[in-house]
């Protein structure tokens, strides 16, 4: 196996070992992916992390052929068509993160709260619509709330975030969840007011130099 393809493998394992060591993600409920020649590296489903090889992290064409000794995530598809809609992506995390999903089971969007939401393209982090996991439907549903936006809710779900490389789609995953936390406990005290469409975009247009912002492609 070329070193380039082994080190994306191992990246992925890192990763979802990250996943659950910081919090983020408990079990086997969450799935990462990585663009690879004309298709995706993607964790195996119901693998538990510790027991993960590069050998058997799943290989998906994008016409939807598997390779690998393990069938690839159950997510595949929503993995799948992301990457071949947005040519800006090349890594995705997918999680359970415990605010993200609080607020996902409200329906709730995340509105402009704290000027971080403009990491995420947008004045809003919105919510897919509800579908059962793994499905067509959901992936439909996921491409479309990632319009314009670097990362998802998922209704009864959890979240989805993207990136130009793993790290930075990680580091995504990580501050929406951060972002969701201080949503939940602003609730708390009331509907908080919120920050303007102008003044995300003012700081879009500050950020965009700004450490994991940058595009960082391997
Ligand atoms: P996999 O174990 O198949 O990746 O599924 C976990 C999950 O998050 C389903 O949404």
């Amino acid at each position: 196996m070329p070193q380039t393809e082994r080190n994306k493998r191992q990246a992925i394992i890192d990763h979802c070992l990250r996943m659950n060591s910081s919090g983020l993600n408990q079990g086997t409920s969450g799935n990462i992916s990585i663009r690879h020649d004309d298709g995706l590296l993607i964790s195996p489903t119901s693998t538990p992390y510790a027991d993960l090889t590069p050998e058997k992290i799943a290989y998906v064409h994008m016409d939807g052929r598997v390779e690998g000794p393990i069938a690839p995530s159950s997510e595949w598809r929503f993995h799948r068509d992301v990457l071949a809609s947005r040519d800006d992506v090349n890594a995705i995390v997918h999680a359970h993160p415990t605010y993200c999903t609080i607020l996902a089971i409200h329906g709730r969007e995340i509105p402009p709260i704290h000027y971080m939401v403009a990491i995420f393209g947008g004045p809003n982090i919105r919510v897919a619509r509800y579908a059962i996991y793994g499905s067509q439907a959901l992936s439909d549903h996921a491409v479309a709330a990632l319009e314009d936006r670097q990362a998802c809710l998922l209704d009864h779900h959890g979240s989805i975030a993207v990136g130009a490389s793993i790290e930075q789609a990680f580091w995504r995953a990580e501050e929406l969840e951060a972002l969701a936390r201080q949503y939940h406990g602003a609730l708390l005290l009331g509907e908080p007011p919120l920050l303007t469409e102008q003044q995300i975009q003012d700081v879009i247009d500050k950020i965009s130099g700004y450490g994991l912002t940058k595009t960082e492609v391997d």
